[in-house]
């Protein structure tokens, strides 16, 4: 009788009948994920897997920003620059997520990290409403602390362009804009456009949702010859050419 019955049992769990609910539920999740705009992203390569724990565990542990997916793509340009000659730098490191995740893509380039760690220092008519001053404050010293255990990071506290100077003579290979508003993503772009190595990346977050980050790279890019490809999320990049 027992034996009867856990024969059935593994017929039914095997028969495509008891499936259905599940696969009728999946679909309508799906859709109504697809209805929002929202897509979802199998990662099966193993080193895939190990990026996104890692990223995952920084959202939780540092209170990064950027979403899951657009931490990714950061970490997999950052990490295929590593050719390219010149440092990396990062306008608007707030807790210092993304600059941990930069530093972790590439251990060896010079890091420079930017940002007032007082906020948003001015929103201007060009931008989004959901932006105010003095938006993302942190404190530095904090920022430090969390950095504290990797090398070659050279922070750069203040108003940017203000805090510019001193790397006037360098070159880079990536620049990482974060900076949410139309003056400073204006100023970042002016200033880092000419120092830009061939084949460096310019990647930009909120280019798709904040209306003055859009507005700065389309003024810049309009006549140069690079293009701004719009990625997945909300980040933007521009590929420096050479000629
Ligand atoms: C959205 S937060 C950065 C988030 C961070 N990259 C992350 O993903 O967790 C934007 C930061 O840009 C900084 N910021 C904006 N404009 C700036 C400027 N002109 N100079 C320095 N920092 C600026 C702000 O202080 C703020 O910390």
């Amino acid at each position: 009788m027992k034996l009867l019955f856990q024969k059935s049992l593994k017929y039914l769990l095997k028969h495509p009948l008891f499936f259905m609910p599940k696969r009728v539920a999946t679909r309508i999740w799906l859709y109504g994920l697809r209805s929002k705009n929202i897509g979802l992203i199998s990662y099966e390569a193993p080193d895939q897997k190990a990026v996104f724990d890692r990223i995952h565990h920084l959202k939780k542990e540092t209170g990064m920003l950027q979403e899951v997916h657009e931490a990714y793509q950061l970490y997999q340009i950052a990490s295929s620059l590593q050719r390219i000659p010149g440092d990396m730098a990062e306008v608007g490191v707030y807790t210092g997520g993304t600059a941990c995740l930069l530093r972790e893509a590439d251990t060896k380039k010079t890091l420079h990290l930017f940002d007032t760690f007082t906020g948003i220092p001015e929103v201007s008519e060009e931008d989004t409403a959901y932006f105010y001053k003095g938006q993302f404050a942190t404190s530095l010293q904090a920022v430090k602390n969390r950095l504290n255990a990797y090398e070659n990071i050279l922070f750069h506290p203040g108003f940017f362009p203000e805090t510019a100077s001193i790397v006037k003579e360098n070159t880079f290979s990536l620049v990482h804009l974060d900076a949410d508003t139309y003056r400073s993503t204006q100023a970042c772009l002016s200033f880092f456009y000419s120092r830009m190595s061939e084949g460096g990346m310019i990647v930009g977050h909120d280019y798709t949702t904040s209306a003055g980050v859009h507005q700065a790279f389309s003024e810049f890019f309009s006549d140069k010859k690079e293009t701004v490809l719009t990625l997945l999320g909300t980040q933007c990049m521009v590929v420096k050419l050479g000629f």
